[in-house]
C-alpha cells in the first residue's frame, strides 16, 4: 500500500471530512481546566452537560463505575458533580464525548481503543499519584487522549488503518510499528496535528507525538514517561488494542522508567508487582463500562 502523504493528511485533519462533529460541551468543558477550581461555574457545567440525553446517560453510567470511587449510588448530574468533583466530572464528560464521535464497525475495534486509553487515564493518574507528579488529573485527560491518532485514522484513512490494524493483529505486533510500515507514518502524527487543529493544550500535544517516543519530550518529560510507562502496562496486561501483542516489558530498559527515576524520588518506594495487580483489578470493570457506554 503506498505511503501517504503529510500534506494529504494534513488537508484531511484541516478540513476534517468524515469527522463526526463532536459534542458541542466538550471544548467549554475542557476549557475549564485553565480556570482555578474556585472560578469553575459547576452549574452552567452540569447545565450544558444535561442538555445531551445521550451524554448525561452515559455521564450516570460511568460516575457509577467503582472506577471512579462512588461509595452510593448518584442519579443526578448535579449530585454526581458535587459527589465526584468538577474535575472528575469533566474527565467523564471528555471520556464520554469522545466516545461518542467513534466508530461502530466491527473492523477496527474501536471499543478496544477506549478500553486501552480509560485505562492508561486510570493508570496515569495512579501512577502520578504514587510518584509525587504535581497534576494527576492531567495525567489522567493525558492519558485518555494519548491515542488519539488512533482514531483520527480510523475515521480519516479507514481502508489504510484497517490493513494495518488487521495485519498488527494477525502477527501480534505492535500497532505503531505496523502502522509505520503501511502507512508511512502512525498515530502520533496524526494525533498532534488534531492537537494542533483543536488548539488543545500544549502539553496534550506532546503527549500525544511523543508518547512512544519518550526521549524527544521537552515540554513535561515526566508527563510524557508516565503515559509511556502506563501505556506498556495496559498492553501487558490485557488492555491493549483488542487482540493479544507478544510484547515484553522489562521496566529498567525502558527509557520512560528512566526519566521517571530522574524526576521522582519517590520510585525507589514504589511497589510494582502490587501495581501491576491494581491494573489487573481494573480489566473487566474497565471492559464492562465500556461495553455498556457503546450500548447507550
Ligand atoms: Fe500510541
Ligand atoms: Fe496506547
Amino acid at each position: 500500500m503506498p505511503a501517504l502523504s503529510l500534506t494529504d493528511l494534513q488537508h484531511r485533519v484541516e478540513t476534517l471530512n468524515g469527522f463526526p462533529s463532536l459534542p458541542a460541551i466538550l471544548f467549554p468543558v475542557l476549557n475549564q481546566l485553565s480556570a482555578n477550581t474556585d472560578e469553575i461555574d459547576l452549574h452552567k457545567t452540569v447545565q450544558m452537560v444535561s442538555h445531551d440525553g445521550a451524554l448525561s446517560s452515559q455521564v450516570l453510567h460511568m460516575a457509577n463505575s467503582p472506577l471512579f470511587g462512588m461509595r452510593q449510588r448518584v442519579n443526578s448530574l448535579r449530585g454526581a458533580a458535587l459527589t465526584l468533583g468538577v474535575h472528575r466530572l469533566r474527565d467523564i464528560v471528555t471520556s464520554c464525548c469522545l466516545m461518542q464521535v467513534s466508530p461502530r464497525t466491527s473492523e477496527v475495534n474501536a471499543a478496544a481503543l477506549w478500553e486501552h486509553s480509560l485505562a492508561c487515564a486510570l493508570v496515569s493518574r495512579n501512577l502520578a499519584r504514587k510518584l509525587g507528579y504535581s497534576d494527576p488529573e492531567r495525567a489522567y485527560l493525558a492519558g485518555l487522549i494519548h491515542d488519539l491518532g488512533l482514531l483520527v485514522n480510523m475515521l480519516l484513512v479507514p481502508k489504510e488503518y484497517t490493513a494495518a490494524y488487521k495485519k498488527a493483529a494477525s502477527a501480534r505486533r505492535s500497532l505503531r510499528d505496523v502502522e509505520l510500515e503501511e502507512m508511512g507514518l502512525s498515530h502520533e502524527i496524526t494525533g498532534d496535528l488534531l492537537c494542533t487543529h483543536w488548539h488543545l493544550f500544549d502539553y496534550l500535544s506532546e503527549v500525544m507525538r511523543r508518547h512512544h517516543d519518550v526521549e524527544k519530550a521537552t515540554l513535561d518529560p515526566m508527563l510524557t514517561a508516565l503515559v509511556n510507562i502506563a501505556d506498556l502496562l495496559c498492553r501487558t496486561s490485557g488492555l491493549g488494542y483488542g487482540y493479544t501483542e507478544d510484547l515484553v516489558v522489562t521496566l529498567q530498559e525502558e527509557p520512560a522508567w528512566r526519566i521517571i527515576n530522574e524526576h521522582s524520588p519517590r520510585v525507589k518506594h514504589l511497589d510494582m508487582a502490587c501495581f501491576t495487580l491494581e491494573i489487573e483489578a481494573y480489566v473487566n470493570e474497565v471492559r464492562a463500562m465500556v461495553n455498556a457506554l457503546f450500548c447507550l
